[in-house]
């Protein structure tokens, strides 16, 4: 008897139900206006083009994730994919080559002990005591900081890296590092200018407390009992391999940096530096940042294509055959000329048989800041839906 190659009647059902998604898809408003970004848990740390939730939120409402699959977030940020699918009882894994995303997104996917609060003031009665002279190499440090702040910064820091337990540490490190810029002399945390600030070494330990009440407020070992624990990754994607991602992936949820757009090594260099990481390091590996294009010998949206490429290698190789891969992109200016990202991803998408199924734009809120007031012009983005077949 031939080999019956396919089951028609599932066949059937199978383009029913995927022409009832992409319904869906077209159905809803991908604005969200009224979005919640800076509110509740997302409100936690400062990160340069997040995720509004509704969108991670609404695309696990709408596409159905295959059993026994977990989601992935290839550039997770601050988390925002993995928080969404988590709250939903889903397994996670994320991947970002910046190590605050990193310490972000393992924060906000973790519970903190009840008595995180006590701790805290704990690091900082023994901060206050400490009059140990802290050498710090940190470059330019005087223009950014005060002197008494330079001195309140490392002594919190170096307190609390004597704490042991894992957890309640990364939540210390989060909350000083959400600190950061207000006790600098930085203007804000989009403008990279050094002002005069009324900030005093008492408000570095006063903001720190209020910061580590807030991370209590919205991660209390009271509010959450099991919490799935997400696998964080903190490598460039472009080093990562299969082997790298512990489970099987049914649902990609990502929004990629692209050409220069954001410099997230940039808006984290000092918090960088006070945590003990090198922040050059994280510019030299980081996608579309603004200083590989304005260089002598500089990257062109060719480098781009072949970075998505080897994104979308990797991915066609985690995710289970009928799993979805939903990507957020907007548009580039370099050198004056524009390029449609979601163009790139499209054809990449064609190149590694994907199914195409959505390309919705969607309105990118006014209220979106960056360092690059170019890319203050661009004013949408596209969602891709894109599924493994
Ligand atoms: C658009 S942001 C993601 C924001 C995220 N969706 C959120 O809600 O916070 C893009 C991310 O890509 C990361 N990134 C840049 N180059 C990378 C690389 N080579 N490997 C992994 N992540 C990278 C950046 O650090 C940044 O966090």
């Amino acid at each position: 008897m031939p080999e019956k190659k396919y089951d028609s009647g599932k066949v059937q059902i199978m383009n029913i139900e995927i022409n009832e998604i992409k319904d869906k898809l077209h159905e809803i408003n991908w604005d969200f206006t009224s979005s919640s970004a800076t509110k509740g848990i997302h409100s936690i740390h400062p990160y340069p083009a997040k995720f509004i939730p509704e969108i991670p939120r609404t695309l696990l409402d709408t596409l159905p994730l295959p059993k026994g699959t977990a989601v992935l977030d290839p550039f997770c940020g601050s988390g925002t994919t993995l928080v969404e699918a988590q709250s939903k009882g889903y397994p996670t894994v994320g991947v970002d080559l910046n190590p605050i995303a990193c310490l972000i997104s393992t924060v906000k996917t973790n519970t903190l002990p009840s008595n995180f609060v006590d701790l805290a003031k704990e690091c900082i009665n023994k901060a206050e005591k400490n009059s140990n002279e802290i050498n710090k190499e940190i470059p330019n440090i005087n223009h950014w900081f005060k002197e008494d702040i330079q001195h309140a910064i490392s002594v919190l820091v170096s307190e609390i890296d004597k704490v042991e337990n894992e957890i309640t540490r990364n939540g210390l490190r989060l909350a000083l590092s959400s600190i950061i810029v207000r006790v600098s002399n930085q203007e804000s945390d989009t403008r990279y200018a050094a002002i005069e600030k009324n900030v005093t070494k008492e408000n570095v330990f006063s903001y720190f407390l209020v910061a580590c009440q807030k991370l209590s407020q919205y991660l209390g070992r009271n509010l959450f009992k099991d919490k799935l624990s997400a696998q964080i990754i903190n490598k460039s994607i472009l080093e990562v391999t299969p082997s790298d991602i512990k489970r099987p992936i049914g649902m990609v949820i990502t929004s990629p940096p692209y050409p220069n757009a954001y410099e997230y090594w940039l808006y984290h260099k000092y918090r960088m530096w006070w945590l003990g990481y090198n922040p050059n390091e994280v510019k030299t590996s980081e996608i579309g940042a603004r200083a590989h294009y304005f260089k002598k010998n500089h990257q062109t949206i060719d480098d781009f294509i072949l970075q998505m490429d080897i994104v979308m290698e990797l991915l066609t190789k985690v995710v289970v055959s009928s799993g979805y891969i939903c990507f957020v992109v907007g548009r580039s200016i370099i050198h004056g000329k524009h390029y449609d990202n979601s163009k790139i991803i499209e054809e990449l998408a064609l190149k590694h048989n994907l199914s195409i199924v959505a390309m919705i734009d969607r309105n990118i809120a006014k209220h979106r800041k960056s360092f690059n007031l170019s890319h203050a012009k661009i004013k949408k983005e596209t969602l891709l839906v894109l599924q493994k077949i």
